[in-house]
């Protein structure tokens, strides 16, 4: 395995959830860290827990569905943390409803939000992965996008969609050494899934931030000439 000491990753939604506990994790390991969200009150206080372990921390707010604010952001954290190796495109909303309960805006912003933000962030981030002929962009998508279900076309539709580009952006992007790996977890224990009564939580039965965020730790610790590009986590038994 390779060390990750002294990389830098930008993690979208790094202020809760899924998003901060790879945030702090990766830290523990010695990387610098940029979070980006809409809560800057968030961000600042998750960017102070970060410092405290010794490494350089930043934050960008910003609204993942807007190019030209993500442009701008994820410029703006480059800028504060002298360069990036690492993408970890996990901001997303788990708006949920029945097709006939739904509205086309509600719609449309899960698409937006969910496909185009990790599409934007990517894109941003793009550049300067290419310039240094080396990186890692994992894309976090959803079991839901392996299979759609009842009260989450949006939700199932958008992460699927990622699931697609992300394996494009895998075949395009590994020719310059650029890790894509696409992930699709089960339920995790989050805002997103308690609030959304797919859970009730219990660390004794199911997943937790803290396991999703080794797992994205060990992926991205493997050789450099190895890719686990597409897989899947679940509890085992919940
Ligand atoms: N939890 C699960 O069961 C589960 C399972 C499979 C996949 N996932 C995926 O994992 C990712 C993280 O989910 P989570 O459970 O940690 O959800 P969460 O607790 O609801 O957190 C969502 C994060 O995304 C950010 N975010 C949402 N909309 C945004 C926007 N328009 N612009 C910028 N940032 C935005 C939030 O930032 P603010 O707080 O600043 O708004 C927050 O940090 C999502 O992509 C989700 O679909 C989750």
């Amino acid at each position: 395995m390779i060390s990750l000491k002294g990389k830098t990753a930008i993690i979208t939604g790094g202020g809760r959830g899924l998003g901060k506990a790879v945030a702090l994790l990766l830290a523990q390991e010695g990387v610098n860290i940029g979070i980006t969200g809409r809560n800057e009150a968030q961000l600042k206080t998750v960017s102070e827990e970060l410092e405290a372990f010794g490494v350089k921390a930043a934050y960008e707010a910003f609204n993942v569905a807007n190019e030209a604010d993500v442009k701008t952001g994820i410029d703006a954290l480059v800028g504060k943390l002298g360069g990036v190796d690492i993408l970890v495109n996990n901001a997303g909303i788990g708006k949920m409803g029945t097709l006939e309960n739904m509205s086309p805006s509600d719609w449309e912003e899960v698409m937006r939000v969910n496909l185009f933000g990790v599409y934007h962030t990517a894109m941003a981030v793009y550049p300067y992965l290419k310039k240094k002929g080396e990186g890692d962009v994992v894309n976090v998508a959803s079991t839901a996008g392996l299979k759609g279900g009842a009260g989450m076309s949006a939700y199932a539709a958008s992460k699927a969609a990622v699931i697609s580009l992300s394996q494009s952006m895998m075949a395009e992007w590994r020719k310059q050494n650029i890790r894509v790996f696409t992930l699709t977890p089960s339920t995790i224990a989050s805002d997103m899934s308690i609030q959304g009564g797919l859970t009730d939580g219990n660390p004794e039965k199911v997943l937790q931030p803290e396991d999703f965020a080794e797992w994205v730790r060990d992926i991205l610790k493997m050789n450099r000439r190895a890719l686990i590009a597409n897989g899947s986590i679940f509890s085992t038994n919940p």
